[in-house]
């Protein structure tokens, strides 16, 4: 939800135009966070005045604008030491517009711009204190009001320093943000700050730095006479920061980043970074730790595909693997999973097993369920986060929480986790994203290693958050007798999946002419049962998010209770039959669909001629253990959605409306 960069070159000088380029370049790695609007904040040519572009729509509008506005010769001057922010904007206060779009500023003469993530949820008390205070707004975004409380901070307390003035800020506001200001009060400097939305600091110097650690200041805020001691030098005069919601921006740049967490404030001032807290509790650590990404650049490039999700669907044969990589050994039939292995004792004696999701990440809970339910003999629960929030729902010392999430900061989710804690219960994340809210917060986890996900619609996750709740259920009965054969049953299957969705991805071109069929239709209905539910579900989601089109995913025992009035001639329905247990109801659905006229797609087994027999159209995956099914399923349903999205025109990696992190409840 939103995505912040800015970027500061100490003593190591760089044209505006460059500066710019920067800019626009790290947008672009976040622009699947938000890509309603977009702007960036630079110094002027004098030094002496801050200089705005802001747009509506995507970065690249963005990009051909600052083209157009930059063209003076003086932009290409070096400087030395310079600081300018950036931001892609997913609306949540005001319609996207460029009145709306950050950053935002203090005043006319932009004495401190803002960009911001997250929601000010005071904005409107301290709208009305600054308003009596004679100040005027002119977007309707919350953000404005944190840039007009720095001006009226600063002007109240002239002694203040930069950081000092945006701490107080924080103090007086509510919500989950993060925030990186500039002001031409304090030229060169740069302050960033996080509260439950995610901000990390990525540094930049010639030769590696002297420490791997940023000590942490504790304290009221002071005068800015007395506070220069906290500064604590690096080694390295020359340096570069970035500062980003996500590390895909900075990864170009450095691997040496600092994840900030709840309550940092983050300033930099004469090249030094410090971080700064306002209220030390006991369990604070003393600093903050320079940690190294492990992730490649070209993980983040879309190579030779045309968009991120054609990439991310083609990868999963690899990302399958690399999910259960150094985990599960197939010769000894052995899993370890090193994140929770010191918590299984606890985990076998709870009293159920709660797994919280939203979207995606809520459907692989469904398609492994059943299989955790068989597995590990315990209730199993699979709640969408915001809906568990709303209940209430109780909690108890003896449940374990399962929180799965690609990003690891969907805010839903992470209430969710922060609910569960509360009460005591154990708390499990299964993310993609090392170093996230979510993983930060858990007690033991599963990193779930699908490596960077950047299309907007997910999908190498799900097949991996879906092996990952398989591993975990496979750990859960190795000590069971009974289950022995099953595990092996499974195990086997699993060394064969890559594979299997190898097979699978060449049904691309035959997915592309039934996509053909389908495209200028209203609707598509996609129906299965058991293991394969989850398909429907998460089949359904694909279509709605790409393509715009309604789609419903239907529990094919409920076909009679209701969606079957919804069945005729016209409508396209997509079935999921296989060879499983309850494959002599999905064929009992399949005729009362082909009795009302319906000529369903039918994704079936390879060489299954009975059930082909159906429909003239069929799409065949291999043959596989019944609790797996689903990932194979899911990849017909992933490329029939990419198609359909292509043929209709539609942005297939930044679908309207949406946004990849959802960091709002
Ligand atoms: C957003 C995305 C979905 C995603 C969901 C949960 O709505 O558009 O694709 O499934 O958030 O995200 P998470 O990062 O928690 O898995």
């Amino acid at each position: 939800m939103c995505g912040i960069f800015a970027y500061l070159n100490y003593l190591t000088p760089k044209s505006r135009l460059e500066v710019l380029d920067l800019l626009v370049t790290g947008l672009k790695r976040l622009e699947y966070r938000g890509y309603d609007s977009t702007g960036v904040a630079i110094d002027s040519p004098d030094s002496k005045n801050i200089v705005m572009v802001k747009r509506m729509g995507k970065v690249k509008v963005l990009e051909d604008a600052i083209q157009e506005h930059f063209t003076g010769g003086e932009y290409s001057e070096p400087v030395a030491t310079h600081i300018g922010i950036a931001h892609t904007r997913w609306a949540t206060h005001g319609e996207p517009c460029e009145r709306n779009s950050h950053p935002q500023r203090s005043d006319e003469g932009n004495g401190f711009v803002v960009v911001h993530n997250g929601i000010i949820t005071n904005y409107n008390d301290v709208k009305t204190f600054l308003r009596k205070r004679g100040y005027e707004f002119e977007s309707e975004t919350d953000t404005e009001v944190f840039a007009k409380l720095v001006h009226h901070l600063w002007k109240t307390h002239p002694t203040y320093s930069f950081r000092e003035l945006v701490e107080q800020a924080i103090l007086q506001l509510e919500g989950a943000f993060a925030v990186a200001v500039k002001s031409k009060h304090f030229p060169g400097e740069c302050v960033a700050a996080r509260r439950s939305s995610p901000l990390l600091v990525g540094i930049k110097t010639k030769t590696r730095l002297a420490t791997d650690h940023i000590p942490i200041l504790y304290g009221k805020v002071l005068p800015r006479s007395d506070s220069t001691s906290e500064f604590m030098p690096l080694e390295e005069k020359e340096v570069e920061y970035f500062f980003a919601s996500d590390a895909s921006a900075v990864i170009e740049h450095t691997n040496r980043v600092i994840y900030l967490e709840d309550d940092d404030v983050a300033a930099v001032r004469d090249g030094t970074l410090s971080i700064h807290r306002l209220k030390k509790s006991l369990d604070d650590p003393h600093a903050r730790e320079i940690t190294t990404l492990k992730m490649e650049i070209q993980q983040i490039m879309k190579g030779n595909y045309d968009y991120f999700m054609q990439k991310e669907i083609f990868e999963q044969p690899d990302s399958v693997v690399n999910t259960m990589r150094g985990r599960v050994r197939f010769d000894g039939n052995a899993i370890v999973l090193g994140g929770i292995k010191d918590y299984i004792p606890e985990i076998k004696r709870c009293r159920r097993l709660m797994l919280i999701g939203c979207g995606t990440s809520y459907h692989s809970a469904v398609a492994t369920r059943q299989l955790l339910e068989e597995l590990t003999e315990l209730p199993v629960m699979v709640e969408l986060a915001s809906d568990f929030l709303d209940r209430n729902t109780p909690i108890f010392r003896d449940d374990v929480c399962f929180f799965i999430s690609q990003s690891g900061e969907t805010a839903d989710t992470l209430m969710a986790l922060r609910y569960c804690k509360q009460r005591g219960a154990l708390i499990m994340g299964i993310t993609n994203t090392v170093g996230s809210s979510i993983c930060r917060e858990s007690h033991c986890g599963v990193h779930i290693n699908a490596g960077p996900e950047i299309g907007v619609a997910s999908t190498k996750a799900y097949t991996s958050q879906f092996i990952s709740l398989v591993m975990f259920a496979l750990v859960m009965s190795e000590d069971r007798l009974s289950l022995q054969q099953r595990r092996l049953e499974i195990l086997q299957a699993l060394s064969n999946l890559a594979d299997q969705i190898r097979k699978v991805l060449k049904l691309d071109s035959k997915v592309q002419e039934l996509a053909k069929d389908l495209y200028q239709h209203k609707s598509l209905l996609i129906m299965g049962r058991g293991y394969n539910f989850a398909t429907c579900l998460e089949g359904a989601l694909k279509v709605k998010e790409l393509t715009y089109m309604h789609s419903e995913g239907i529990m094919a025992g409920e076909l009679k209770h209701g969606p079957l009035a919804l069945v005729d001639d016209s409508m396209p329905v997509l079935m999921i039959v296989l060879r499983d247990p309850v494959y002599v109801k999905c064929m009992n659905a399949l005729q009362q669909v082909t009795s009302r006229k319906g000529c369903p797609i039918i994704i079936c087994e390879e060489g299954d001629e009975e059930t082909k027999a159906f429909s003239s159209r069929s799409l065949e995956i291999p043959r596989t253990v019944d609790c797996l099914q689903g990932i194979l399923t899911v990849i017909p349903m992933q490329l029939l959605s990419y198609h359909i999205a292509v043929l209709r025109g539609c942005d297939v990696d930044c679908p309207r409306n949406l946004a990849k992190s959802v960091t709002v409840e």
